[in-house]
């Protein structure tokens, strides 16, 4: 993990897969430190991250991303500071660049959730921290590192298994669909037409697949054909924030989208269920949702183990 110190956050692409099963290890050893059941006292566990500190620029809401992070923080003995829309300058009185600037005089890391990618990007460029990409609408990358770990967690190794996502080409799934290719997964992707994942990001995991020896990504408009001989189906929102005022049409034209019993019943026996949450009713039936094959929950506690070791790697102190 030493070529992270210092180093952003903005996609999982950007890790070499060294450094990703580096950062997926470190978050395991997190969780059996940090975690419910662990029989380490919090009062001599390791502090880490004493005296750094991250502002948390949230341009959109968050439950997890939001609680995580700052309690993650926490735990490794750092000081995590919320920054809401209305908290700071930033958008009214004051640019990206400048706030950067200032920002990284007084903290150690600056994680932000944005809208446009192109924000994280221009923060990224001018701050002189590391920054950590909490959601934009083009990437996720601290979904993708607990999402794998739910599913190594379950099926141990990864290689050979296959993720099949159905529903929108969004901000989760392209991370996912780069992490899956580098832990060698396959990937198969129905998606409405029109509502299809990012060109570029298909054609980087094209040649992640064949670099790491998986088969081609599959992509399809039916959702019963990607679910074939897939080990976990992945779904997310159908209705991303700031596209709420698309909510009606997206509904009608996400229409045999939604993953119920008889989708997972076309998967391969011991299939499982991921969705980064929150979710929608829409999207996934209660059935599904409830179940022994939905690994959601682990999932969501999972954000937690893995941006500790996002942190810890970026300030070289674990
Ligand atoms: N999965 C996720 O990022 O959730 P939040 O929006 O609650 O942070
Ligand atoms: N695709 C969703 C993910 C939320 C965690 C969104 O961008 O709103």
């Amino acid at each position: 993990l030493k070529a992270m110190v210092g180093r952003s956050f903005i996609s999982i692409d950007e890790l070499s897969n060294e450094e990703l099963r580096g950062l997926l290890d470190l978050s395991k050893a997190y969780k059996a430190t940090y975690g419910k059941g662990s029989s380490v006292d919090p009062v001599t566990a390791p502090k880490p991250l004493t005296g750094q500190s991250m502002a948390m620029i949230f341009q959109k809401r968050s439950t997890r991303t939001r609680v995580s992070t700052e309690t993650g923080m926490n735990l490794l003995g750092g000081h995590a500071l919320f920054l809401g829309p209305s908290d700071i300058q930033l958008g009214v009185n004051e640019c990206m660049k400048d706030t950067a600037n200032v920002l990284s005089r007084f903290n150690s890391l600056i994680l932000a959730r944005v809208y446009g990618h192109a924000d994280i990007l221009e923060l990224a460029e001018h701050a002189t921290v590391p920054v950590i990409n909490a959601l934009s609408d083009k990437h996720h990358p601290l979904q993708t590192l607990a999402d794998l770990m739910a599913l190594e967690d379950h099926f141990g190794d990864l290689k050979g298994k296959t993720l099949a996502w159905v529903g929108d080409g969004n901000n989760v799934l392209h991370d996912l669909m780069l992490g899956c290719a580098k832990v060698g997964m396959n990937v198969r992707i129905a998606t409405p037409k029109g509502y299809e994942c990012d060109a570029g990001i298909l054609a980087t995991t094209q040649s992640l697949a064949s670099e790491n020896g998986t088969k081609p990504v599959f992509t399809t408009t039916d959702a019963s054909e990607a679910v074939q001989t897939a080990d976990v189906i992945v779904t997310d929102t159908w209705v991303s924030m700031g596209q709420e005022d698309e909510y009606k049409k997206r509904i009608a034209e996400f229409a045999g989208y939604e993953v119920n019993s008889e989708l997972m019943g076309k998967a391969n026996e011991g299939c499982v269920f991921l969705h980064c949450l929150p979710r929608h009713p829409e999207e996934v039936t209660d059935e599904v949702f409830y179940s022994d094959k939905s690994l959601v929950f682990p999932e969501a506690e999972n954000r937690m183990w893995t941006v500790m070791a996002v942190m810890a790697a970026q300030l070289g102190r674990y």
